[in-house]
This record gives C-alpha cells, structure tokens and sequence, in this order.
C-alpha cells in the first residue's frame, strides 16, 4: 500500500469532502441525540503544507490555498475556512486539518469518534493528533472491518468512508460495508468520498451502492474539474451521502460549483439518486 494523504491534503477534493463533512456535523449538532462518527480510513489527521509531499504535488495550492485567498470565502466553505484558520492558529496557512481533526473538534460529550487507519505510520501520527480526547479511539485496523464490527443499532452513527482507491475492490467493499450496517441499522449515515476518473465505474458504482443500500436516501454531489475524457487523470471527484438530513442540497451545490469553478472547465452539481 503505498498511498499518503500528504501529497494530496488541502486539493479540490479535500475541500469538497471537508465542507461537507462539517455541514452535516452542523445539522447533526441540532439533534441532542448523543452521535457516534466512525472514520474507516483517518489517514494522519493533520498535514504539513510546506513537507516535502505536500510541496512535490503542488496539490494544494488549487485547493486549500485558493480557498485561504479568498477575501470573503464562500458560505458554504466558511466553516472549513475557520477551521483552516483555527489549525494554523490564526495565522499563515500551512497546516491542513484531516477529518480526524476536524470531526473530534465537532465532538459534545457524550458524542463519540472511532477512527481507523491501516497504515501503522499513519496511525502513529493520527494517534499523536488526537490524543486523549475524551469519547475519541483510534484503531489501526482495517477499517471496512472495524466499521461492520463497531455499528449498533439504536445508536445515531455517521460513516466517514475515504479509501485511497488503490485496490479495485474499495468500490466493492464501500456497497457491501453499506449493504451490511444498513440491513442491521437502517437509519446509519454515510458520507462516502469517490475520485470521478471515467462515467463508467462511476455509473457502476452507483448502481451496485443503490440496490446495496435499498431503501435508504441517496444523494449525489459531484465536481468535476474537467471533462471526464482521460480516465487515466482524477477529473473530479463525487461525494454520496445515505441517510443524509434534509436541506443539505442547497450548501452542498454551493460548495461544489465553487470548487469546480477553480478547474478547467469545471461543474459541480448535487442530484438524487434514490429515495431523496
Ligand atoms: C484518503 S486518505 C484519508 C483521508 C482522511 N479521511 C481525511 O479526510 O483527512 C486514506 C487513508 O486510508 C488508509 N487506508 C488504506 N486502506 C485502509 C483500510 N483498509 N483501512 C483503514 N485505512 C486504510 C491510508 O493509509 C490513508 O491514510
């Protein structure tokens, strides 16, 4: 497994996945219900924008530097841009906050965060980034695994599902880990991130989640940076969301045409799939 989330964090693709990760915290937060977020792959947790990775891809300077840039960032992002802000203390932006930061900072007691990353490097670094916050563990563990294991019904639980997409069976194993939680907790929510390289595993993938997950609510919002013709490039990528709370659309595709608008010839949009 050679992936590193460093060479990528703070892209076009962090800022979608990050916006809407806090939004649905946000509309989660209003429910006093305790919540329960399991991450399945946390990656480090934080990043160094001026690491040798990081400055190598140049990834984020299309991504989480634009966003910094901006003299009044767009609503939708606003909150990602506090929390930017708030990593790197108030200052000059060259710290990337991951979803292990930014989900454990969302926690009220009695919420809780399992977050599970694979890579025993990665794990270390994540383990030292979240230290002994009450409610929150850390497993260095499979985390399509980890995840069926750990969900109980009855318990209001968000699934962060973010694979590296290196083995071609993480399309497989997103639709059968859904397919699995939600036939025992139907009510399970997930935010599932997909790089969008060609129409056809996307439509495939599609396809295999929803007869995966059938009933529950499916939406859709994609950005694509450029037009989907060289399936050998990540063109854009796809969030789903199952399960997700109403009124998400409108800050979802305010987000993603932002995002978009920084690509070649970029459009975002958000659209159901199924049961919305
Ligand atoms: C895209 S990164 C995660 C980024 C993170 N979710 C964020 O938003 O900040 C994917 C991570 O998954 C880890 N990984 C790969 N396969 C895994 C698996 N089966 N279970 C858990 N972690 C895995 C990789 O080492 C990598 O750190």
């Amino acid at each position: 497994m050679n992936y590193r989330h460093a060479f990528h964090a703070g892209n076009f693709a962090d800022l979608i996945k990050h916006a809407a990760l806090l939004r649905l915290l946000a509309s989660l937060r209003a429910d006093k219900a305790p919540l329960r977020v399991i991450d399945t792959h946390a990656g480090s947790g934080l990043y160094d924008l001026r690491g040798p990775e990081a400055t190598r891809s140049g990834e984020a300077q299309a991504g989480v530097m634009r966003l910094m840039g901006q003299a009044t960032p767009p609503a939708a992002l606003l909150a990602l841009a506090d929390e930017v802000a708030a990593a790197n203390d108030g200052g000059e932006t060259w710290l990337y906050p991951g979803s292990p930061w930014l989900i454990a900072r969302g926690l009220r007691p009695g919420d809780s965060y399992l977050a599970c990353e694979m890579q025993p490097q990665e794990h270390e670094r994540l383990a030292a980034v979240l230290g002994s916050v009450p409610g929150v563990a850390t497993l260095c563990a499979d985390g399509f695994a980890a995840a069926a294991e750990a969900v109980r019904p009855g318990q209001r639980t968000l699934i962060l599902v973010d694979p590296p997409f290196e083995k071609a069976d993480d399309y497989g194993r997103i639709a059968a880990l859904a397919g699995t939680v939600l036939a025992r907790a139907p009510k399970t929510m997930f935010l599932i991130w997909l790089p969008l390289k060609d129409l056809e595993t996307f439509d495939g993938f599609l396809r295999d989640l929803e007869d995966a997950c059938e009933p529950a609510a499916l939406l859709v919002a994609e950005v694509r940076m450029r037009p989907l013709t060289d399936p050998m490039k990540m063109n854009g990528c796809a969030l789903v969301l199952i399960n997700a709370p109403d009124g998400l659309e409108p800050v979802l595709a305010e987000a993603c045409a932002w995002v978009a608008d920084g690509g070649e010839d970029g459009r975002g949009q958000v659209w159901p799939l199924a049961g919305v």
